[in-house]
């Protein structure tokens, strides 16, 4: 079994017999053992490691003038200093999976896109200015990249504290990355629209993308998009002549986001070499605005983000808003970047399977050991909550409760019912109940929250009316808690599903110029992220305005999936009026009747209700 492993030093091609380090070594030790080791790191797998003698070797790092690498016999990495770039992964004798062509500065790095007041927009990159080894022992090394805002000197620059951290494991196919933000008091007032890390691959390998079973392809390249035509955004291209002759047709990033809640693990195959490059998000403890904010996973490029914070398909709403004078600190990660390569035998598309394996073994064992910042908790830190939810509707059933059936309940930051959908600053910790609506959410960092739910099927939000502050060790056991819907009155009509999505409506398919290869099966749930939908609104109601008639229409096929506008000129448009028409023999002329609506998403929008009375 080793035989292989010295094998590097005999012959072949230096990148070849690098390659067969990498995998034979998987191979022989079981490549199970390779890919739960990060998981486990001070655990069984290290011991049955050390059976195999001399493996995997020690973690070793060495700190140049403008470089430092960490190298741990399986990948190595290496950073710019004090900057903290990512400028190099070198992995199954692959010298550099990031894309060489790019500037050192482009490759892999986190940046922040912020503003002084609600209209301005500047990048910040995020550059160390300060290099530190946190810790360095053989089974792992911790390396930090830092900078502190100084007000006499950084007045333009976003007041923020950064610390950038990066872990290589031993015997760990991959490296961890952490960041914590922070602010003092005193400092000047700043708005935060978006946090990220960016990976950029090498275009010559990775062309397939995979973001979940069903959502998995063949790529565009740079070149395809730039000699495509740009639609009505630039990020949406139409290929007029893409290198691959399958791909005549849009390429659009937002056609990749997925829910925070789906979007553990996404990134990249390389089919020759065989080679996957994935970007795992074991929590969402740090990400903005709860499970269902949707955000980028991975796009043309070949690109793969990180994303924490943004305003996209919430617009400013969402965006971290910092008075004057406001301290604020919050830990950001840490992700994984996992890479992988099959043995031998295998096609390289198990990859995108083992990729999901490790993601599972990621979030098991969340919160990680081995952060050494004292920021992120361990464990024994933090505190765990559990409960029974149940809902109590008389309209539905008059004295019996019904179970939260799939609810999910989540720990956010004190508010007002429905308030962690904007919220940014804190933290949040989101499970989905079981069928009986009884949930258990651990790994909660000490702090004070609101307990906040909604269930699937009924309208409105729930919140525990006492807030929960938690502390380390602490469990929590809330017992029974009642959901009474917002109610004021029976149903009279429903239309739709109150659930957070739109998926029950109707959502047209695609003009055939714009259609993705992707979602052309017709099931796909994720078919309504497709091009141009909303001008189908048009040419499926030229002349007038959709009208559903309540006990006659069905909302899967008569109500449009979104509420969008009518183009009238090349660059006007006009909103919409569409019209319910419901039957009411008995009106009570002293009873008030309410209108509910719940709305899954919006942005830069405007909607009137009126009754009765078309024009306002
Ligand atoms: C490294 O890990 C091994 C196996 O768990 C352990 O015996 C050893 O003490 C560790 N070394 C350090 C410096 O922590
Ligand atoms: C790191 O250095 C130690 C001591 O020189 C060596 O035994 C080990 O193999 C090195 N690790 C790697 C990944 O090269
Ligand atoms: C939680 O709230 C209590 C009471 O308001 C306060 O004393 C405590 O400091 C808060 N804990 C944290 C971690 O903010
Ligand atoms: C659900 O929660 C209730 C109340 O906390 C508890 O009595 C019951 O045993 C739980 N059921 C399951 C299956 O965990
Ligand atoms: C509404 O339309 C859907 C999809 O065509 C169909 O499956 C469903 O049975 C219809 N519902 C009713 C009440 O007709």
């Amino acid at each position: 079994m080793m035989g292989s492993v010295s094998g590097k030093t005999k012959g072949g091609t230096r990148s070849n017999s690098r390659l067969l380090l990498v995998c034979v070594m998987a191979m022989a030790v079981d490549l199970t053992l390779l890919t739960h080791c990060c998981a486990e790191s001070h655990g069984k797998a290290r011991k049955s490691y050390e059976q195999v003698e001399g493996w995997p070797p020690a973690v070793n790092l060495s700190v140049s003038n403008k470089h430092v690498v960490m190298d741990n016999g399986i990948l190595k990495v290496t950073w710019t200093v004090p900057g903290g770039q990512v400028v190099g992964i070198h992995y199954a004798g692959v010298d550099n999976l990031l894309e060489t062509v790019n500037k050192e500065s482009n490759r892999g790095y986190w940046d922040i896109v912020w503003g002084k007041t609600r209209s301005d927009s500047i990048t910040y990159s995020m550059i160390g200015s300060s290099f530190k080894i946190i810790r360095e022992d053989g089974n792992q090394t911790e390396i930090s990249f830092s900078s502190r805002w100084n007000p006499a000197t950084d007045s333009p620059s976003l007041p923020v504290n950064v610390d950038k951290r990066y872990i290589m494991l031993r015997g760990c196919s991959g490296f961890y990355s952490y960041a914590i933000l922070e602010r003092e008091e005193g400092w000047p007032k700043a708005n935060i629209y978006q946090i990220r890390a960016v990976f950029k691959l090498h275009g010559d390998m990775f062309h397939y993308m995979a973001i979940s079973d069903d959502r998995q392809r063949f790529m565009p390249t740079p070149r395809d998009r730039e000699a495509g035509q740009v639609l009505d955004y630039k990020e949406a291209v139409l290929l007029t002549d893409p290198s691959n002759p399958h791909l005549r047709e849009v390429d659009d990033k937002y056609q990749y986001s997925s829910d925070y809640k789906d979007s553990k693990v996404h990134g990249w195959i390389s089919f020759n070499p065989p080679i996957g490059f994935w970007m795992i998000m074991p929590s969402n403890e740090f990400r903005s605005a709860g499970p269902v904010k949707q955000d980028l996973t991975s796009h043309a490029g070949p690109t793969t983000l990180a994303m924490f914070h943004s305003a996209h398909y919430a617009g400013l709403d969402v965006m971290m808003e910092f008075e004057e004078g406001e301290s604020w600190k919050k830990v950001f990660g840490p992700f994984f970047i996992y890479l992988n390569c099959p043995s031998e035998n295998e096609d390289a598309h198990m990859l995108w399977r083992d990729a999901k394996k490790q993601m599972s073994e990621e979030v098991q064992s969340w919160p990680y050991e081995f952060p050494s910042s004292e920021d992120f908790p361990k464990g024994d830190q933090r505190g765990s909550i559990e409960g029974q939810l149940l809902v109590h509707d008389r309209y539905i059933a008059n004295n019996a409760l019904l179970s939260g059936r799939f609810a999910w309940v989540g720990l956010a930051h004190p508010g007002e019912p429905g308030s962690w959908q904007t919220e940014a600053k804190g933290y949040q910790y989101w499970t989905k109940a079981d069928s009986n609506g009884n949930f258990t959410i651990e790994g909660v960092r000490e702090g004070n929250y609101s307990l906040y739910a909604w269930v699937p099927g009924h309208l409105g939000d729930y919140k525990f009316a006492n807030e929960i502050s938690i502390t380390p060790g602490l469990k929590i056991k809330l017992g029974n808690l009642i959901y009474q819907p917002s109610r004021n009155g029976p149903t009279l009509w429903e239309i739709g599903i109150p659930d957070r999505t739109a998926a029950e409506f109707y959502v047209p398919d695609p003009d055939k110029k714009y259609e993705s290869e992707l979602y052309a099966q017709g099931d796909s749930s994720d078919r309504f992220r497709q091009y141009g939908l909303w001008k189908r609104y048009a040419e499926l109601y030229p002349d007038h305005d959709l009208v559903y008639t309540v006990g006659v229409s069905n909302f899967s096929q008569d109500w449009f999936f979104a509420q969008v506008t009518r183009q009238i000129s090349s660059t006007a448009f006009k909103g919409t009026t569409w019209q319910i028409i419901f039957p009411m023999d008995d009106v009570q002329p002293s009873k008030s009747y309410t209108l509910q609506i719940a709305l899954a998403s919006a942005m830069a929008s405007d909607l009137q209700v009126r009754f009765n009375i078309p024009q306002g």
